[in-house]
């Protein structure tokens, strides 16, 4: 069985009420895009109005603190978002490991309490422009990914989704070339195989993110292990989201 394309739009901090009407206007056309799995992760803020309106598409959070409650001023639980109408999370994105100095144990720790309180949850992974030029890019990222997943998960497989996102092609306009993104997903999906076995590990959707547009979205989505994208800068309209889930649909076989 293989999965729907999934496309995740990660408004980061963008997005006040005026931009409901471009959640709604994604919702609808999701509507029109069966053959396609869309999903938005607007700022805190906007979670339950988002969640409120939607009918089609998956709400989500783009982060959340590893404890379950407490005094942690600022900080939303897993339950909290869960609570406001979220079904997942983004976690371990490259600019909460920069901006808030979260190391791969502080992620796994988010991911397991994530999966406790019910979410699905979406890992980021992804090299810096150094580490790439110094040919350590797979490396890295396995090391990161494999340090970054909750320690057990076996029965939450379905739960999982990997986004690949290699860090200097983020708000850029550089993309990784097919050959690399083809190498990275492919070498992701080797340790998803050797982490949870052929059966499981071949069915976790390993997205590309990364100056995602409706220009270079049916390349990319149509490279070996690419199960869809998550989308910055393109998700802020309906019209480019859609463009990029418009050219999901039509990678697919169907
Ligand atoms: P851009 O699509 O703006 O490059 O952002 C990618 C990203 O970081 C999505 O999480």
């Amino acid at each position: 069985m293989s999965l729907r394309p999934y496309i995740v739009g990660n408004w980061k901090m963008h997005g006040t009420r005026a931009m409901l009407s471009e959640a709604r206007a994604i919702d609808r056309a999701a509507q029109r895009h069966m053959k396609v799995e869309v999903a938005l992760a607007p700022p805190y803020t906007l979670i339950h109005p988002v969640h409120r309106e939607a009918e089609q598409i998956g709400v989500g959070a783009q982060d959340c603190h590893d404890a379950d409650g407490g005094a942690h001023t600022g900080d939303i639980s897993a339950a909290m978002i869960a609570d406001a109408g979220a079904k997942f999370v983004i976690l371990g994105h490259s600019e909460r490991r920069q901006d808030h100095n979260e190391k791969d144990a502080i992620v796994r720790a988010k991911a397991e309490s994530a999966l406790a309180a019910g979410l699905r949850i979406i890992v980021c992974c992804g090299e810096s422009e150094a580490t790439r030029d110094s040919g350590r890019a797979v490396s890295f990222v396995k090391k990161q990914l494999k340090a970054s997943l909750p320690e057990r998960i076996d029965n939450a497989l379905e739960k999982l989704t990997i986004a690949y996102e290699p860090i200097w092609a983020i708000g850029t306009g550089k993309t990784a070339t097919v050959e690399d993104i083809a190498e990275m997903h492919g070498e992701i999906r080797a340790l998803l195989i050797a982490l949870y076995g052929e059966e499981h590990g071949s069915e976790v959707r390993i997205l590309y993110g990364g100056s995602v547009k409706p220009e270079n979205a049916a390349e990319i989505l149509s490279t070996a292990q690419v199960g869809g994208a998550l989308v910055g800068g393109a998700s802020l309209t309906a019209d480019s989201f859609m463009g990029i889930a418009l050219a999901a649909g039509e990678t697919d076989e169907g």
